[in-house]
Order: C-alpha cells, then structure tokens, then sequence
C-alpha cells in the first residue's frame, strides 16, 4: 500500500492514517502486551515523507507539531534500519503531518513505516516486506499493518497482519477531541476494570457488512478498549456523543481514541456530521477508505 515515487526533491512516500473498525482484547500476554484481534482499514488522509541522501539522520517536521529527532518513530524506524542495511548510510527526511497524533489514527507508525519503505529504496537496501516487517513490530505493534493492504485484520500484539480484499463505498467522518489519549495509560485502565474477554472475533461480523449500508454496521464497530479510554477521559468532550446527538448511522472509537469515526452512505450526509462536529467545538475530516493498488489523495474537507 506504501508507494514510492520519485521527483527532484527526492523519494517521496504518502503515509495515510487508519481506523480500527473493530478492536477486540483477547488476553493479556506475559510482556504485558495484549492479544488483540483488530480489523483495520486505512483512509484517504495522508502525512508525506520526503527523502534525500544525506550524512546522518536527519528528521524535520512541518505541518502539525510533532516531536522531531529521537523522539519520532521515523527516526527509530531509520535507525533500526541503517543497522540492518551495512554499511549504513544517511539521509535527510521532511515529514509534513496531517494526521492528528494521539488519537488513535495511527500516524506515528504510518510514518514509521512508510520510513522503512522510502529507506528501503533510498539505500538500496533490498529487504522484503517480511523483513521491514520484522523491523517494523520492533518500532511499534501497529508499524506492521501500515506494510500490508489497505484492509486487513491484525492479531497478536499486532503483528500478525492478515489482508483483506474488501471494498466499501462508505464514507467517513473522522472526528477528534482537543485532547490526546495516551495509549500505554488506556491499555492500563483496561487491565484495571477487569473486562471479561469472551475471544469472539468481530472481524466475522463486520467485513461481510462493508459492502452494504452504513446502518447495518451500527452494533459491530466495537471496540473493548472504550471503555477504559472512557474512563480516561473524565468528562471532557464525547465525540461518540456528538456523532450520536448529529444523528451518524453508525459509530466507532480508532484505536485507544480519543478519536471515533462514524461511516455514512454518502458525501452530503458525511459532510453534515463534520459540520455538526465542528460546530461543536471539535475537529472533522470527512474522507473515504484507500482501495487497493490506489494511493488516493485527499480529499478536501
Ligand atoms: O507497541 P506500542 O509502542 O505502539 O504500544 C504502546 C503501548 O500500548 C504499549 O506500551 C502497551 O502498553 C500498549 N499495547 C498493548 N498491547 C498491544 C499494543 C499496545 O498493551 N497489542
């Protein structure tokens, strides 16, 4: 899913976000990591890398602020990389954020990712997707699933990733809070309430349903760790609550939030709940899935 192409200023990869459909906790592993069972679709909304050779690392960030340096996964995910590929080799990268960070969007490793792909080729490295993806679970469990297909269900800690060949029309409205949601604190507050994790998978449920109305997908959007970042949250703004109150056909929590999604038949009623959400007070972008062999651009709000 992640392309590379070339031009004067250097490789260039777009990076997109992704939504958790479903997320279902089916233990709790002896590293402390969850056993997860999550169908996850990647959507038209996309940070870009640019990569130039270079004597070093060198990471700048444009766009939304985010933390540069060591404290990027890009550069963790160059690292492990330049280790791997001998005799290492530098490069400047420029990475312009769109995606909302800690919300649940994935951002962080789809630039991870997309780090190890446009590297890969700056290099000449020649490692295969296998390779980068072993590389990648060592950056962050969900750096794997940003190397498979737009659709995929990923299980383990996240890096088992299988494909899916699935299409939908729908449309999506994703909608986020002025607060992020620290994933590791979320993951903790799910330990502590204690849920029952019953093992039923909802991926069974959801893929046959992305090919039909937004409606019928209304009561399989789950997500176990809402819950948790509910009680996280402490009473700041719902967005769950908004995409109700503005009438969404169906609702889902990405991630461990704070951001959910709702999915709508068409763009008009799409635009409506962004609208909705923003005159609430919060942040929306209205966009549609990434169909396989596409790198669709973005689509304005
Ligand atoms: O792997 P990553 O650094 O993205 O995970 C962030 C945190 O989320 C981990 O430190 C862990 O607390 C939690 N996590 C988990 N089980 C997963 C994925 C993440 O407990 N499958």
């Amino acid at each position: 899913m992640l392309g590379v192409t070339s031009s004067a200023q250097g490789l260039t990869v777009e990076a997109p976000a992704k939504v958790n459909l479903t997320l279902r906790v089916f233990g709790v592993r002896d590293d402390g990591y969850h056993d997860l069972e999550s169908v996850v679709a990647a959507v038209a909304l996309f940070d870009t890398l640019v990569f130039e050779p270079a004597d070093g690392i060198h990471l700048v960030c444009g766009g939304i602020d985010v933390p540069g340096g060591e404290d990027n996964l890009v550069t963790t995910a160059a690292r492990a990389l330049a280790d791997e590929c001998r005799p290492a080799k530098g490069a400047r990268i420029r990475l312009e954020k769109r995606i909302p960070p800690g919300r649940g969007f994935g951002g962080g490793s789809s630039d991870a990712a997309a780090a190890l792909v446009g590297l890969n080729a700056l290099w000449d490295c020649g490692l295969g997707r296998q390779e980068l993806t072993r590389l990648g679970t060592g950056v962050g469990s969900d750096v794997p699933l940003f190397l498979a297909s737009p659709v995929a269900v990923m299980r383990g800690r996240g890096e088992r990733v299988e494909p899916v060949a699935a299409t939908s029309s729908w449309w999506l409205v994703l909608a986020w809070p002025d607060y992020e949601m620290p994933t590791a604190e979320v993951y903790a507050a799910y330990d502590r309430l204690g849920a029952s994790m019953d093992g039923r998978s909802a991926a069974t449920d959801i893929l046959p349903r992305l090919a039909g109305p937004a409606r019928r997908a209304r009561r399989f959007l789950v997500n176990d760790l809402e819950p948790a970042a509910d009680s996280i949250r402490r009473g700041r703004f719902d967005v769950r609550g908004c995409l109700e109150q503005a009438g969404a056909a169906a609702i889902g929590m990405t991630g461990s939030g704070s951001a959910c999604f709702a999915v709508a038949d068409t763009e008009v009623e799409a635009r409506r709940l962004a609208e909705a959400v923003r005159a609430a007070g919060a942040k929306s972008h209205v966009t549609t899935l990434l169909a396989d062999g596409k790198q669709q651009r973005e689509k304005p709000t």
